[in-house]
């Protein structure tokens, strides 16, 4: 079976699309530099699938340490690059570290690509792309607008670096998927997310508070223009997500694809509101959550959601599984992780 790297593959979407990889019968490579991540999740992906990935420890912002790794996996068909980091708050802080990370690794592997014979590539970039877009649902053909903070700047950048690259590359194929709001964890809760610190996302908020870890969540506003005032977002199942990049891979594999650079969005379709989010929450834990309604935080987008047209048709991709589904994978995941 074709041997593929997955960077960033000790991560939240990464370690999930490992093993729904291995589960498809691929050979896996993982690249992590664990700053986002530990060795640890090795185990979780072995325990569910079987097999253990190949792991190498290498910060991918070190040129000749990428160009060293494909020397020796030589036999690479495809790759599928998660590692960047991603704190939007920091960004804003530290554009530097953001463009560096997000932006050198990403020309690396490309400049190592274009010297295969034939590379499949897949790049995590975000709905973030389309900032408040101006029809919803969001279609792939909805503007790019100006971004928000670096974090989006370099989803941005990635997208062009990648499809000037492919214009010029024939035997490179690449997808950019932006994906919505991931969320959820594997229901063996072998595999999770593991945010560092305080979370940036709502639904590990949102456990951690219903843990005791954190006091209360804070709602940031409640009078937007949306039914219940708080904004809305579209909520994809890891899993769900993870599954994408092994049918977007097969379609570069199988050169099923219309041109050699395609962008999908990943989502459900569906928008809910951050109170939604909450009512699920508390339906499938049982537990109240203590929460808050503040004052509205800067730079949130009132709404955003997508059209999945493309993905299911095209693609040939749809999401199987629900938003209960999602949070109750995360609570089960918050439970054991708090119990070791
Ligand atoms: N989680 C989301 O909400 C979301 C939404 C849209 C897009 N994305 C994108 O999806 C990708 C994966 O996100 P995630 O949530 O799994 O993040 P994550 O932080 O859990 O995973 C990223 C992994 O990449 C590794 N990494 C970072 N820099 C590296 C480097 N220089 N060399 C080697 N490894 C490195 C980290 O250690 C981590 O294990 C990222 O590109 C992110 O920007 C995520």
């Amino acid at each position: 079976m074709d041997k593929i790297l997955v960077t960033g593959g000790l991560g939240f979407i990464g370690s999930h699309t490992v093993v729904e990889l291995q589960e498809a019968g691929y050979e896996v490579v993982i690249i992590d530099d664990l700053s986002n991540s530990s060795e640890k999740v090795l185990d979780g992906i072995t325990a569910i699938t079987g097999k253990t990935p190949i792991f190498e420890k290498i910060d991918l912002k070190e040129k000749s340490l990428v160009e060293t790794f494909f020397k020796k996996h030589n036999d690479i068909k495809g790759v599928i690059h998660f590692a960047a980091s991603k704190a939007v708050g920091e960004s804003v802080q530290e554009p530097l570290l953001y463009y560096e990370n997000n932006i050198s690794t990403l020309v690396y592997l490309l400049k190592e690509l274009k010297k295969l014979p034939e590379a499949s590539f897949i790049f995590s970039s975000s709905c973030t792309v389309y900032g408040q877009a101006d029809e919803l649902p969001i279609t792939e053909n909805a503007p790019v607008k100006q971004a928000e903070s670096p974090y989006g700047n370099t989803k941005q950048i990635g997208e062009e670096i990648i499809r000037d690259t492919c214009k010029v590359v024939p035997s490179l194929k690449a997808i950019a998927l932006r994906y919505f709001n991931p969320v959820g964890a594997h229901a063996s809760t072998e595999i999770g997310e593991l945010p560092i610190g305080v979370p940036q996302n709502l639904v590990p908020f949102i456990t951690q508070t219903a843990i005791g870890i954190r006091e209360q969540l804070s709602v940031f506003g409640d009078d937007y223009p949306t039914p219940d005032g708080t904004c809305i977002r579209d909520y994809i199942h890891v899993v769900d997500l993870a599954k994408a990049h092994v049918v977007a891979l097969e379609r570069l594999l199988k050169n099923k694809n219309k041109d050699n650079y395609e962008t999908f969005n990943l989502g459900t379709g569906k928008g809910s509101s951050v109170l939604e989010v909450v009512e699920a929450f508390e339906r499938v834990s049982g537990k109240k959550l203590n929460y808050k309604i503040v004052g509205r935080r800067e730079g949130d987008i009132i709404s955003a959601y997508a059209d999945t047209n493309k993905a299911n048709n095209e693609l040939g991709w749809k999401t199987e599984l629900t938003l209960d589904d999602a949070m109750l994978s995360a609570w089960k995941w918050e439970q054991k992780v708090r119990s070791k």
